[in-house]
């Protein structure tokens, strides 16, 4: 199913949270040691401030977390109103708990993070929510991305999920740090009694994509699926990352 004829004014953001990001899964925390590493060592500390894009970005607010210490300002992208609503109200810096403290906790003590007493509330006064598709991404605007789950799980057809990959890369500067997840192995994923598709990828296809890609010193991680996993019908998560180049796409 092409990305256009999914039904995303149906996605429900509240149970997609629930199934996904109501307590940290172990596949999530192997991600973020990951990808805090690979940002200390590409952004370093003392950390210089940069513009921060995450795509796609449902309610999933632990991509942006990651790179809060070199974020100056970051833009969340996101294309199903329910998201957009749920983000409004997330990132908002409110009294009372905060869920993502536990995901905060994994990275709290690692250089360049420790340097943020109040994470919520400087998330809340760097972002900014827009609603735009990743195909309508201005070209070579921001200098640090993530995209999480969403070239791969916003459509069924294999060339626009590639597209969508290029799409996401070509909006970031060359040289800038880069964060991508992807599902291996999957058809689809369910929300609230609604299908939503997948593109099937493995970590040889995406590996084997990649090389024909502006994305240098590539590292591919994939997950260690003997740990609980989030559901049926995938293999593992795959965290892809590198440094966007200057070659034309
Ligand atoms: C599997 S969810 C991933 C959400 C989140 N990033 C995460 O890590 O859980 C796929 C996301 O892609 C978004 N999406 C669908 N079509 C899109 C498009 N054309 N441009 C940008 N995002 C899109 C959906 O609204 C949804 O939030």
């Amino acid at each position: 199913m092409p990305n256009d004829a999914v039904p995303w004014s149906d996605f429900d953001a509240d149970e997609y949270w629930k199934i996904n990001y109501a307590s940290v899964l172990p596949e999530d925390a192997e991600i973020i040691g990951h990808a805090s590493k690979f940002l200390l060592e590409a952004c370093g500390e003392p950390a210089p401030l940069r513009q921060a894009l995450d795509v796609g970005a449902g309610t999933n607010l632990y991509p942006a977390l990651l790179m809060l210490p070199w974020a100056k300002h970051i833009v969340f992208t996101e294309y199903a109103p329910s998201n957009i609503d749920w983000l409004g109200e997330n990132l908002a810096d409110v009294p009372g708990e905060w869920h993502w403290r536990r995901f905060w906790n994994l990275v709290a003590d690692l250089p360049c993070y420790r340097a943020i007493s109040d994470p919520r509330r400087t998330l809340a006064a760097a972002h900014e929510i827009r609603t735009l598709s990743i195909f309508d991404l201005p070209r070579r605007t921001w200098d640090i991305g993530s995209m999480f789950f969403v070239a791969d799980g916003m459509t069924g057809d294999e060339a626009e999920f590639e597209a969508a990959v290029r799409a996401f890369l070509g909006a970031l500067r060359p040289g800038s740090p880069t964060l991508m997840a992807f599902m291996e192995g999957s058809t689809g994923y369910d929300v609230r009694g609604r299908r939503f598709p997948s593109v099937k990828i493995t970590q040889r296809s995406l590996e084997t994509l990649l090389t024909a890609l502006p994305i240098t010193e590539t590292s591919v991680h994939r997950t260690d699926n003997s740990v609980r996993r989030l559901r049926p019908g995938y293999d593992a998560m795959l965290l892809v990352t590198g440094i966007t180049t200057k070659r034309l796409e």
